[in-house]
């Protein structure tokens, strides 16, 4: 069977059922900028929690940072970003639109979308000319007097501006880690493809700083533990790859950079970049800040300038792999069922109690269960339409376990416990429900898309 996703289908059911839509939209909108809804608010919570969890709780050695958007201006000189953080850009005198000039091949003319700018006799485009991605703003009341500063372009600076803090509240010494997930801001000549590239999205960023011989050997560990994550919570191992950087590819600050690549609908694209930056942005705070940022070891009294091993994800970006990862449709009675086949631990509820029919002592009975359900995971509580419609809608939320209150449960205390993926249902008695939800919750899980692909 063929994957059905498209990026359309995710566009149509993030709007329909509140997961994601465009932002301002009653003023018409404003460029590739949007909201997140009530379960895509949870849907991502957890993607960043579940990040959290990796770097913080099942390891030893990263510490959290939250650092601040707005920081000195002098940030972005050290790092290289206000000299270097841009990207080429061409106008077209015919149609006034702009253009990234090295993603000509790929972006739309703006008068002919089946051909590319540059292609038709009418396109005139001006000669590519740097654009710089960061946006500007004003400090102070008065903006002609104010100090211009910047919206942070990642949050990985507000790390290394940190690392003397951290290294002296926290105790640490190398290999030691700093992470952060926070919102960056980027004026993107094209954005595009929904919460793909935007001009404010989140970033969940990490900072490893490690001996500069270890660098190699750290850079192939945070490798392989990035793409474990992803495939830990569901994503299909043949649709997710490494591809290494070429030497031209490479950023100002990188010696060696590796992508996690997913293949959306648009094609294999970067999902996270893992760059081993060096002691580049150390070694230039410490020269800009006039700053000793070292380790020294007290035992040997060896300092050295820790390199720096960085994976760098975007939490909307990961949003929407899991999102496409798990869309499906499939037959059932005659009927199309569209579904999300999240991971459990992302889905952003985890079970629904429904009653049969709105009488007969059932939605007392369902709305008690639900109270104690929600006090142990995200639970709803859905009594309205048809049995039928509410385990669609349901579906198409993603919801991994439907619980259905009936007239025997009034006589035995036991409920109809419906698996999303399956469509199995077993009975069980309401004493048990709360542990065996909490048990699958907690096991491995695979996709079901695996099987059919
Ligand atoms: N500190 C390194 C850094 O920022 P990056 O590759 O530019 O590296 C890291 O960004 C991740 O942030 C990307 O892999 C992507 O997931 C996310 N990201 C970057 N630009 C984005 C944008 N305009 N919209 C959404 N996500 C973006």
């Amino acid at each position: 069977m063929s994957d059905v996703v498209t990026m359309e289908k995710i566009v149509s059911l993030c709007k329909r059922r509140g997961f994601i839509f465009p932002s301002s939209e009653i003023y018409g909108g404003v460029g590739s900028t949007y909201d997140y809804g009530h379960y895509g608010v949870l849907l991502k919570t957890n993607v960043k929690s579940e990040w959290w969890r990796a770097m913080l709780q099942d390891r030893d050695d990263v510490v959290a940072l939250d650092s601040a958007i707005i920081q000195n201006p002098k940030v972005w000189e050290a790092s290289g970003h206000l000299a270097g953080f841009t990207d080429p850009l061409v106008d077209c005198r015919f149609c006034k639109k702009r253009f990234r000039a090295d993603h000509l091949d790929q972006l739309p003319c703006g008068q002919k979308p089946s051909k590319h700018p540059g292609e038709t006799s009418d396109c005139d485009l001006t000669d590519a000319r740097d654009f710089n991605l960061m946006f500007e703003t004003t400090v102070g009341p008065v903006k002609d007097e104010g100090a211009t500063v910047y919206l942070r372009p990642e949050t990985a600076q507000g790390i290394f501006i940190n690392f003397k803090n951290v290294l002296q509240f926290s105790r640490r010494k190398p290999p030691f880690g700093i992470a952060q997930i926070g919102k960056s801001f980027r004026n993107e000549i094209t954005p595009g493809n929904f919460v793909f590239r935007t001009r404010e999205f989140e970033q969940m960023e990490m900072e490893f700083f490690v001996p500069p011989d270890d660098a190699p050997r750290w850079f192939a560990h945070w490798l392989a533990e990035r793409e474990r994550w992803y495939v830990e919570l569901g994503i299909r191992p043949d649709h997710l790859r490494l591809r290494a950087h070429e030497q031209d590819e490479l950023s100002h600050y990188s010696s060696a950079t590796s992508d996690v690549e997913y293949l959306f609908p648009i094609g294999w694209s970067e999902l996270e970049g893992i760059a081993d930056r060096g002691d580049f942005d150390l070694s230039r705070h410490a020269e800009h800040a006039k700053e000793k940022l070292e380790y020294v070891d007290t035992a040997t009294r060896e300092r050295y300038v820790p390199h720096v091993i960085e994976p760098a994800a975007g939490a909307d970006r990961a949003t929407l792999a899991f999102l496409v990862d798990a869309y499906d449709e499939e037959q059932v009675e005659g009927e199309t069922r569209t579904l999300l086949r999240l991971h459990p631990k992302l889905a952003p509820v985890k079970v629904a109690v429904m009653p049969l029919v709105k009488k007969d002592g059932q939605p007392e009975l369902a709305r008690e269960l639900y109270a104690d359900l929600r006090r142990r995971m995200q639970a709803e509580y859905d009594e309205g339409g048809s049995i039928g419609k509410r385990y669609r809608r349901q579906d198409e939320i993603g919801t991994p376990w439907g619980v259905t209150v009936d007239h025997q449960t009034l006589e035995d205390r036991t409920v109809t416990l419906r698996d999303r993926d399956t469509l199995e249902q077993v009975r069980i008695a309401i004493d048990e429900l709360g542990d065996e939800l909490e048990r699958r919750l907690r096991a491995d899980w695979r996709s079901p898309k695996l099987a059919v692909a």
